[in-house]
Parts: structure tokens; C-alpha cells; sequence
């Protein structure tokens, strides 16, 4: 088991558009693997290549966060083909954004598609949860964070909150 580092904001690495993975060879595989690994081992319910730095578009998400088991799906060069309603992702949270949460507005249903780890492509339709997930993820490989996707004010309150602590850490 491998649990890689999780980059964090205020790094200028997330903020980077990924590179779609051309060729799902043997170092793709094992970085599919130990992104699960980290991902259970936060816990998450989802992680993006992105957030242990690497600039490829991969995600891997298990809503239900089962360590035990993993059950985990993994989706290469995906993408959002078309989202429909609204809802409110309630106390929504990011491994590279420690002690935050705020509610997000995403929408309800998201029709998604990309590859799997044999190359197959896939297609799912999400509602709910799991269309949450795969938004925010996917926001990832794009260089969005959740907290650009809530009020100025909010994110003023994160940001300089995240200033102190760098102060006072140096
Ligand atoms: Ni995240």
C-alpha cells in the first residue's frame, strides 16, 4: 500500500488544467492504485491525480468511503457531457482544502463518460451524491476548487485563514 502526499491550497499545482493519459500502461495502473490507497486512507470519498501531483486526467471516488472492501471506480479522461437541476451540496469538503466545509451549489444529475483501467469507455448517469462527487472531482482536473465555487465572502474567511496559519508556521 502506497498513500501519497496530498497537495493543499494554497499550491499553484492545483490551479493546473491536466493532461489526458494517452496510454493507460503499468505506472498509470500503479498511480490508479495508490491514489485509491490515499483516498481510503484520509478518508475521501473521492481524489483527483491532480491533488498528489500528478497533471493527469484521472479520478478515482467510492461514495460510500468502504475501506474495507474498496469498491472503488476509477474514471480516466472523463468528462461531463451534460448536467441537469440544482442542488445544494451540504458542508462539501476537499482533502487539499483541510479544515474547511461550506455548502456548493452542483447539479442534481450529471451524465458523465470516459475510460476505465482496461480503456473501456464508460458512461454513468449520476444523481445526487455520486453527481457531486464527479463534478467536484472533475472541477479538479480543470484547476477549480471547490472554494472557488462559493461566495467572495466565504472564501475571503478561508483564505486569510489560511494566510495565519502560514505565518505561523514560518
Ligand atoms: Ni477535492
Amino acid at each position: 500500500m502506497t498513500v501519497l502526499k496530498i497537495i493543499t491550497y494554497p499550491d499553484p499545482f492545483l490551479k493546473k488544467k491536466t493532461k489526458p493519459v494517452e496510454d493507460i500502461n503499468d505506472d498509470i495502473k500503479k498511480l490508479i492504485e495508490d491514489m485509491a490507497d490515499t483516498m481510503y486512507e484520509a478518508p475521501g470519498v473521492g481524489l483527483a491525480a491532480i491533488q498528489v501531483g500528478e497533471d493527469r486526467s484521472i479520478i478515482v471516488f467510492d461514495p460510500e468511503a468502504d475501506k474495507e472492501n474498496r469498491p472503488y471506480q476509477v474514471l480516466i479522461n472523463p468528462e461531463i457531457v451534460s448536467t441537469e437541476g440544482e442542488l445544494l451540496s451540504e458542508n462539501e469538503g476537499c482533502l487539499s482544502v483541510p479544515e474547511f466545509r461550506s455548502d456548493v451549489k452542483r447539479a442534481e444529475f450529471a451524465v458523465v463518460t470516459g475510460l476505465d483501467i482496461q480503456g473501456n469507455p464508460v458512461r454513468i448517469d449520476a444523481q445526487g451524491l455520486l453527481a457531486v462527487i464527479l463534478q467536484h472531482e472533475i472541477d479538479h482536473l480543470n484547476g477549480i476548487l471547490f472554494i472557488d465555487r462559493i461566495s467572495s465572502l466565504k472564501r475571503g474567511i478561508y483564505k486569510r485563514k489560511v494566510k495565519k496559519q502560514l505565518r505561523e508556521n514560518e
